[in-house]
């Protein structure tokens, strides 16, 4: 298949401006290929096009599971006034429509209401359980981004329905497993009580915050966010925290479902949102971003031997030209990272979106392959997987 795709991204990248920008809702061309290029509209089986934004893609049974945030028009994209929507495919290329697996509710007080955050859904397979487990960032209706928490929904089946169990800021009551201890002492706490709101700006007093103890009690703040399951079984989100300044890697419990309270800082005030993850030969690899919002900067990685860190940072693994926008690895494509797909012991499959922000239903998807060197990767444009 892959010589046939890539057959097919040469003739793709000839005609690839005309793709990207036009956004017909019925596939003028009939080849699965064709619904995959990086950067264009990509189309279900259907002909209808594909939404699913911020998310990724599960694989269990033999078949792939791509899910993620269904946009509509307009700036109103940016909340959440339909839920998560989910295609299948026996070939990362073909899409079914599976319909939304997870729905906003009409119910004003429901956490998950119309006009919510619902962002970068993420769903893994509990083999003890037999249940799939959804974790995403949500902002409840009406507050920005000051909620900054964590939704859990679980389902029977790959294809759902999701029943939304809860929200929250994880994990209240407790510090992390790498905490300083001078960052536990009542000083520390009332510092942060001080401190944490000057966080959100990069003034140099902002930098220099100490802002997560202040919300022990609460529970931390959790915005950008990923889930990956380690070789054991042991599940962890990994999440921007701390007014984006720094990820938490925070264990769950046996089922999924809850936290177990021990949590990990990484890659401390360096500013990542956007965590994708996946391990090979003994390494662990986190892909993210900067914090710019909505739009592209540089792409950063960070290593490690375990997923609990410590994290080492490197450089930026994106190369190549995004022909349809000229826009290079400096900005990402125009994308910002969102998943790593593990396809078989060789495949690792990286996933980005180029956001839309005026019109987030015109988001677009991208996918590359990941190459691997000696404790290093490199992930490099392509017109197509
Ligand atoms: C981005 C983040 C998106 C979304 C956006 C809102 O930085 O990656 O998921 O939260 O900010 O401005």
């Amino acid at each position: 298949m892959s010589a046939f795709l890539s057959a097919l991204a040469v003739v793709g990248s000839a005609v690839g401006m005309a793709f990207a920008e036009a956004a017909p809702t019925q596939n003028p061309v009939a080849e699965p290929a064709s619904r995959c290029r990086n950067g264009a509209i990509w189309y279900d089986t259907d002909g209808h096009v594909v939404n699913a934004h911020g998310g990724g893609v599960l694989a269990h049974g033999g078949k792939y599971y791509l899910y993620g945030e269904h946009k509509v028009y307009g700036k109103f994209g940016n909340r959440a006034h339909v839920g998560v929507h989910m295609y299948s495919s026996a070939d990362l290329a073909t899409w079914k429509d599976e319909g939304v697996v997870l729905g906003v509710e009409n119910d004003l007080s429901s956490d998950i209401a119309d006009g919510c955050v619902i962002e970068r859904p993420k769903i893994v397979y509990n083999a003890k359980t037999g249940k799939f487990v959804m974790y995403f960032h949500l902002e409840r209706r009406g507050r920005g981004y000051s909620d900054a928490r964590v939704g859990i929904a679980v389902a029977d089946g790959a294809t759902g329905p999701y029943k939304f169990i809860r929200s929250l800021n994880p994990t209240p009551g407790t510090y992390p497993v790498n905490a300083r201890e001078e960052d536990k002492t009542p000083e520390a706490l009332e510092r942060s009580k001080r401190e944490f709101r000057v966080s959100l700006g990069s003034s140099e007093e902002g930098r220099k915050a100490l802002i997560y103890p202040a919300h022990v009690e609460r529970g931390q703040d959790s915005r950008d966010m990923t889930l990956f399951v380690d070789d054991d079984g042991k599940a962890y989100l990994v999440h921007s925290s701390e007014s984006n300044s720094t990820l938490h890697i925070d264990e769950l419990t046996d089922d999924y479902l809850d936290f177990t309270g021990r949590w990990w800082r990484a890659a401390e005030k360096d500013w990542t949102e956007a965590p994708a993850i996946c391990k090979k030969d003994g390494w662990y690899y986190l892909v993210g971003s900067g914090c710019t919002g909505w739009a592209p900067n540089k792409a950063r990685y960070y290593r490690a031997r375990a997923i609990t860190g410590p994290w080492e940072r490197l450089g930026n693994p994106c190369e190549g030209v995004n022909p349809a926008n000229g826009q290079g690895p400096d900005r990402t494509w125009g994308g910002q990272s969102n998943y790593i797909l593990k396809v078989s012991e060789d495949r690792y499959v990286a996933m980005f979106d180029i956001w839309r922000p005026d019109n987030q239903v015109d988001s677009r998807l991208v996918w590359l392959p990941i190459v691997f060197g000696d404790g290093e990767i490199t992930i490099r444009w392509q017109d197509s997987l």
